[in-house]
């Protein structure tokens, strides 16, 4: 086979949820599996790349010749991945980052109250990790993903503007039978003048399909 581009490059990624903590027990979070930046992690390492993961809580096994860091909270996330984007080639960011966190984590457990019924988290929102990475001076082949429950398409271009990436990976999340916690997804991916729609596929075949699409595209962009 052909050496690739991405031979000894440094990828960094993001993967699976944050976990915001309200208090001592309890935290926000959600959905993600972090399946599909593991499996994109998996293939950049095989495809000769240096690969370090920055991963929020998942129940997967950290992948083999990968860098796994483990982290809670977007802001954690953000913190692991600004040590390092300087001295990287790649960034993907597929981690499902929390947009709020609690304003306030409270120091001890939080009490309910004999005398209300109801009770309000104030919410701050966190850092846009990817478009912190996309404005770096020294910024790196920037790999966003879109999850959208209608006009997949328009939304993902204008994310892609936005955010200053170089490519987006589409997703319709309306669809129950792919994405989140599925082994399957079926994507779409946009960069700047170009597309192309993939079938569905296994979430590891779909990673090594992303890879070999990223490396074209560096190899087009960069000369
Ligand atoms: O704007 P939206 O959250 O839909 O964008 C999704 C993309 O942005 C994903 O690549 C995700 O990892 C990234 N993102 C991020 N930091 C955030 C929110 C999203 O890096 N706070």
């Amino acid at each position: 086979s052909q050496p690739s581009i991405l031979s000894g490059k440094k990828v960094l990624l993001t993967a699976g949820p944050t976990r915001e903590a309200i208090d001592p027990v309890r935290y926000i979070t959600n959905h993600s599996s972090g399946k599909m930046g593991y499996a994109l992690a998996t293939a950049a390492a095989k495809a000769g790349a240096e690969v370090t993961l920055i991963s929020g809580p998942t129940n997967l096994p950290d992948p083999k010749g990968v860098t796994t860091v483990r982290i809670n909270t977007a802001l954690e996330m953000q913190a692991a991945v600004m040590e390092r984007v300087d001295e990287s080639d790649v960034f993907i960011g597929s981690a499902a980052v929390a947009d709020y966190r609690p304003a306030s984590v409270a120091e001890q457990k939080i009490k309910k109250t004999q005398d209300k019924d109801d009770m309000t988290i104030e919410l701050v929102k966190n850092p846009d990790i990817i478009a912190g990475v996309a404005g770096c001076t020294n910024k790196p082949f920037t790999v966003g993903f879109a999850a959208e429950t209608n006009d997949v398409a328009q939304y993902a271009q204008s994310k892609l503007e936005r955010k200053n990436l170089d490519m987006i990976v589409a997703n319709d999340v309306s669809r129950k039978d792919i994405g989140f916690n599925s082994d399957q997804n079926e994507v779409t991916v946009f960069w700047p003048n170009g597309h192309q729609a993939l079938p569905n596929l296994a979430k590891g075949t779909l990673a090594e399909t992303l890879i070999s699409l990223i490396e074209k595209r560096l190899s087009e962009t960069t000369q």
